[in-house]
């Protein structure tokens, strides 16, 4: 017996062919930014234990992995710097000779077909944890913002293609825009972590980097419970300059991404921060669910969501996954 029915939707998921015509979003692995972690020395090469994709290499080894990145069609890194050289003010951050500034030049020579982020803030070098001057139990605003200033031209210098200002300090966007201008950095790229929300997903990002926080940074990063709120910083964002906006976390912050696609003219980006991978890894490791799949779906999710590009400690494998995913329709 068959049913009068005018709408069949099942029509169009009958079978591998159709489901690939029909499939509204897609990912590339040209839209990937891997999170590189650089440290000064030799012959470094350390893993976290609980994710896999998040490597603390030193120079030497970081050139061959990432010429390997580059040839497999991955679109870039974010690079962040890990340092024993930790004061008030991280000071290394604006060393001229420092890990990142040398490694920038390096991989741009060396991998030209990779875009080439840095991430803006102090964290690295502070011995408070702080993404910026702390003095007294205050993360100083204006202080902070003259020395991501400084530290945004000297990566510009060195040749970064794009600056990802992680710090969530008022007005830096414009303030590092107007730097960069002046010292004619004019097509240097500023991505700004326009949401970027004081998460507990940041755990094995800050156990790579060695940054003990002290106390929490809920004085500038948003509270996850505001929505309105990244509609307020996504405004002052694109009116200060910023070329990409970002939303981080991502899996959890679906409809900040969605709202950001809504109203922005320009990419939207978002970062499968490092608990967020971490999760994945470990549930795929207990056996309750595929890996492949799994890391697969969540960028699926997040690219549909209105992303279109995504940091991920999975980038170096997503073109090998999307190759497999495309069998398995
Ligand atoms: C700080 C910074 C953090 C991350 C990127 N930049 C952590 C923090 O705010 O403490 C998190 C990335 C991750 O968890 O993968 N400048």
């Amino acid at each position: 017996m068959s049913l009068e029915l005018l709408q069949r939707p099942r029509r169009l998921r009958q079978n591998p062919l159709i489901r690939s015509l029909a499939q509204e979003t897609d990912l590339r692995a040209k839209k990937f930014l891997l999170p590189i972690f650089v440290c000064e020395g030799n012959g470094i090469e350390k893993v976290h234990p609980s994710l896999s994709g998040c490597v603390t290499r030193s120079l030497d080894r970081l050139i061959p992995f990432l010429k390997n990145l580059e040839a497999q069609g991955v679109g870039g890194i974010l690079l962040f710097g890990v340092s024993q050289k930790k004061d008030e003010g991280g000071s290394e951050a604006i060393r001229k000779d420092n890990i990142v500034v040398r490694s920038i030049r390096e991989i741009r020579e060396s991998c030209p077909q990779l875009l080439v982020g840095t991430d803006i803030a102090l964290d690295p070098y502070t011995d408070h944890g702080h993404d910026g001057i702390y003095r007294n139990g205050v993360v100083l605003n204006d202080e902070s913002v003259q020395r991501l200033c400084e530290m945004s031209c000297l990566h510009a210098e060195a040749g970064a293609h794009l600056l990802a200002p992680s710090d969530m300090m008022d007005g830096r966007i414009q303030e590092i825009r107007e730097s960069l201008d002046e010292e004619a950095y004019q097509n240097t790229l500023l991505m700004s972590y326009t949401a970027k929300y004081a998460s507990c997903f940041y755990g094995p990002f800050r156990d790579s980097l060695g940054a003990k926080v002290e106390g929490n940074k809920r004085s500038y990063q948003m509270n996850p419970a505001n929505r309105k709120e990244a509609l307020r910083e996504l405004e002052l964002d694109l009116s200060e300059g910023a070329d990409i906006v970002m939303v981080k976390p991502a899996s959890h912050y679906l409809d900040i991404i969605s709202d950001f696609k809504e109203r922005s003219l320009i990419p939207v980006a978002a970062y499968q921060v490092s608990g967020e991978c971490a999760m994945i890894e470990l549930g795929a490791k207990q056996g309750l669910f595929d890996r492949d799949h799994a890391i697969y779906e969540s960028c699926l999710s997040i690219s549909r969501a209105g992303a279109d590009l995504i940091a991920s400690y999975f980038a170096s494998e997503i073109p090998r996954i999307l190759a497999k995913m495309d069998l398995i329709q």
